[in-house]
């Protein structure tokens, strides 16, 4: 079924500080938007304007980054950092009965969800002053022992710091991983077993963007790909193993998983990626560099890596039912990217693809359409497009069928202005 709201909200621009809450009962929706009353939220408030970075001072490809007059202005104590500086708005999860709004820049707020489906911010959780960087927007729980895995990366060494949180909300020590610079790193991933880190040639640059006026993180092609793999509970990195694959780029994981030696990670990969292009710096028309579903192995025993193209391009943002996270799994649903529209340096994405990791890929496919490994494509109208979405299983668990479930989406039509919460089972 279909619902049509009126639409309050900008789909091209990731609204800062903004979140959204769609309640369904009884064959009605309620929707709600509310500001993250983040600390920056409350200090733009009182210095009349908007000090921090906004998702367009960001050029951010997918509205994810720091950028550096944040981190001056932190220098220079303009503003004080010490109680968060992110945007609170690149994702949400739930852990230890708790929903956290999440930013790759800052630590989470905790919202809660009132009984009449507005949203509240309760504040920032630090876990008894023990987190002391940044939290990643993309932490995993794993669903069998409602652990929480989680990491965040730095401009100043540790450039990556991994983190585990207790079913009951204790977050332990900080195991610094090392990497060689100071990298980007949007996501990572766990199995049963592990947790997977990936150094990945996004390297933080501020002296070139402020002499070339390019973007902070500059993507090196001529370097490879890095994936650390450590066992979960490890107190130090010194039995972590390194990866090399060939050069690319990952903002988002599907899931990973072990099968005998092997560690099996589930990936969006870009090619190559030029934030600058990306951010509307260059032309109109995007090149496209290659954003494509892989598999990669890592044998744990005798050190080799291989990787595997699973489709065409463009898609990202992948999710799964995650009662299967860090689990062997079937079904990954991503967006399809319109590489060729953009508005504000945003890509748009204008459907949802399901993949079957089960089938094989068709080789002779020069576009995403149905047939081989690609079970549906659910494909919006012209002048439509979408958020990413969410898959919401009918049972919790994985005694049922793994895509026996609702996915959720939120779509903008250009058309009309409306926005409809698209429910497709
Ligand atoms: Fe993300």
């Amino acid at each position: 079924s279909n619902f049509l709201l009126p639409s309050y909200m900008d789909f091209h621009v990731v609204s800062c500080r903004m979140i959204h809450a769609l309640h369904i009962k009884d064959g009605k929706a309620t929707y709600v938007s509310r500001y993250v009353t983040t600390s920056r939220f409350k200090q733009e408030e009182y210095f009349g304007g908007a000090k921090f970075m906004k998702v367009g001072d960001l050029k951010g490809l997918f509205g994810l980054f720091m950028v550096l007059t944040q981190e001056l202005r932190k220098k220079l104590q303009v503003l004080d950092a010490t109680y968060g500086t992110g945007p609170a708005n690149t994702a949400f999860i739930y852990h230890h009965g708790k929903l956290m709004a999440l930013s790759e820049s800052d630590k989470p707020y905790v919202v809660r969800i009132l009984e009449d489906g507005d949203l509240q911010t309760l504040g920032l959780l630090e876990y008894d002053q023990r987190l002391k960087h940044p939290f990643t927007a993309h932490p995993k729980v794993d669903p069998f022992t409602d652990e929480m895995f989680t990491f965040g990366y730095s401009h100043e060494p540790p450039y990556c710091t991994y983190r585990v949180i207790t079913k009951d909300g204790i977050m332990l020590d900080p195991v610094p991983i090392t990497i060689p610079e100071s990298v980007m790193m949007h996501d990572f991933a766990i199995t049963a077993n592990y947790s997977i880190f990936m150094d990945l040639p996004m390297l933080f640059r501020p002296k070139e963007m402020v002499k070339n006026d390019e973007f902070i993180y500059k993507f090196d092609p001529a370097k490879k790909a890095r994936f650390g793999i450590l066992q979960r509970y490890e107190k130090d990195e010194k039995n972590i193993k390194w990866f090399e694959l060939p050069n690319c780029f990952i903002f988002h994981n599907a899931n990973a998983w072990e099968e005998g030696s092997e560690v099996i990670l589930i990936t969006c990969r870009h090619n190559n990626v030029d934030l600058d292009q990306v951010n509307g710096n260059q032309s109109d028309k995007l090149e496209d560099h290659g954003n494509e579903l892989y598999e990669m192995r890592f044998n744990m025993k005798t050190g080799a890596a291989s990787q595997k193209q699973l489709s065409v391009s463009a898609i990202d943002f992948p999710r799964i039912n995650e009662s299967y996270t860090g689990r062997k799994q079937r079904y990954i649903y991503c967006m399809i990217l319109e590489s060729t529209v953009k508005v504000n340096g945003i890509l748009k994405m204008t459907g949802i693809i399901k993949f079957d990791l089960h089938a094989k890929p068709e080789r002779s496919k020069e576009h995403l359409e149905v047939g081989g490994n690609v079970t549906g494509i659910y494909d919006l109208s012209p002048g439509m497009f979408c958020s990413e979405a969410v898959f919401v299983p009918k049972e919790p668990g994985v005694s049922g069928e793994e895509d026996d479930g609702y996915l959720i989406f939120f779509v903008h039509d250009e058309n009309t202005g409306y926005s409809f919460h698209f429910l497709h089972h």
